[in-house]
């Protein structure tokens, strides 16, 4: 209501005759009704005069910008300004008032501010000038739009890195179907050829001429068996379908102490979670986060120990990766540009339905938490892939 008072004040003081009166009182009224409309307003209304000197400085500036009116008034609009673009703004203040333009957008529609609590500010502003008895008076309208600008900012970023996420995927998808055609080709079909040729031998041979042929046949069925076996784990991780998670992760587990023993790593299964099984979905979206925590924890954190838990029961699971190394900069647990592990992991458990939480800091060490319940899939509450295992899928031991 301040500012209202000082509009009506200067109107008011040039009194004269009757009509000029009249008029007068219009003049005031109208100014009354202005103030009105620049208090109430939702943006902020900043005026200016030709010194630089703040002359008008709504509420509604008052809020976004965390200063009051009467620390405002008739000073430099530089604590309104990030640092950097303090020492241009004088120079861009008087290019437009000399530019005879009276209305137009500032920046390209957007500029920014700097709140009382240091925290910048995204601004759509327009600016105005007005000559009023030989003063030119400048007048900023600035929408505070700080918030929709951040979501904006969080959907290009998870755009950028679904889109990262799917060429990984294309890629991992090219590579496994050449590594398919070339195990199929090179390999079982080789040892196919030479079956077909020992056994075509086998047959025509005179009863005396078998001994030792059957050996090298029955050596090349083990074989290609075992190429078959070999091409299957690279589509599935190996016992994933057969044994289950825990026995999964205990057979991961064990190849990397072979390639790796830098650090020691432990898994902990409860009793039910060895002997339950989950939809196909579930376990392999934990199997996989598994893997990716396990090989994060290898490869970055110089960890001596790293503990992979696993328990649960049909009503949901827990899997827990816990290193004790060097740990991550809170920063970086949504990720780091160009690395898409994080981001995968995520993906995995919001595709399931599942939470995961990162845990620790630098030098404290890395928890990845996952944890998955069928209620929350039952009722509806999370984007579920499949989650309840199909009828007639042997458990284990059946
Ligand atoms: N257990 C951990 N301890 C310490 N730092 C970690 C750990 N896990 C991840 N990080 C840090 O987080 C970063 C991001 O991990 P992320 O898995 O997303 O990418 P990456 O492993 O570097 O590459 P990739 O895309 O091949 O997975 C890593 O580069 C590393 O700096
Ligand atoms: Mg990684």
């Amino acid at each position: 209501m301040k500012r209202a008072a000082r509009l009506t004040r200067r109107s008011a003081a040039h009194p004269g005759s009757a009509a000029r009166a009249g008029g007068a009182d219009n003049l005031h009224d109208a100014h009354k009704a202005l103030a009105a409309i620049v208090d109430g307003a939702s943006d902020a209304v900043i005026s200016i005069n030709g010194d630089g000197l703040i002359t008008l400085f709504n509420p509604a500036a008052e809020r976004i910008f965390g200063h009051p009116a009467a620390l405002m008034l008739g000073g430099p609009m530089d604590r309104l300004l990030p640092v950097a673009v303090r020492a241009g703004h004088p120079a861009l203040i008087s290019r437009f008032a000399q530019s005879g333009v009276t209305q137009r957008s500032m920046g390209v529609g957007r500029v920014q501010g700097l709140r009382a609590d240091g925290r910048m500010l995204e601004l759509e502003a327009s600016i105005s000038q007005a000559v009023a008895n030989g003063q030119v008076a400048l007048t900023a309208i600035l929408r505070d739009v700080t918030e929709r600008v951040a979501q904006e900012r969080l959907i290009e970023t998870a755009r950028d890195e679904l889109a990262q996420l799917n060429r990984r995927l294309l890629e991992q998808e090219k590579q496994t179907s050449r590594k398919l055609a070339q195990g199929l080709h090179d390999e079982l079909g080789q040892t196919l050829a030479a079956l077909r040729l020992h056994w075509e031998a086998y047959r025509g041979a005179p009863g005396a001429q078998r001994a030792g042929m059957d050996e090298r046949i029955t050596s090349l069925v083990v074989q290609a068996n075992r190429q078959i076996r070999s091409v299957l784990s690279d589509l599935r991780p190996p016992l994933l379908d057969e044994l289950g998670l825990a026995a999964a992760l205990d057979n991961e587990i064990r190849q990397h102490h072979v390639e790796k023993d830098a650090a020691e790593v432990g898994l902990q299964t409860s009793a039910e979670a060895r002997s339950q099984r989950w939809s196909a979905d579930v376990e392999y979206a934990t199997f996989m986060i598994a893997r990716e925590a396990l090989i994060n924890a290898l490869s970055h954190a110089a960890a001596h120990h790293i503990g992979v838990r696993l328990s649960g029961n049909a009503a949901g699971l827990e899997l827990r990766v816990e290193d004790d190394g060097i740990g991550m900069a809170t920063d970086t647990h949504v990720g780091r540009p160009g690395h898409l592990g994080l981001i995968g992991m995520r993906e995995r458990a919001h595709a399931i339905g599942a939470a995961l939480r990162i845990d620790g800091a630098l030098g404290h060490g890395t928890t990845i938490t996952l944890s998955w319940a069928q209620e929350a899939c039952d009722a509806g509450e999370a984007p579920c892939a499949a989650s309840r295992r199909p009828e007639g899928v042997p458990r284990e031991g059946t």
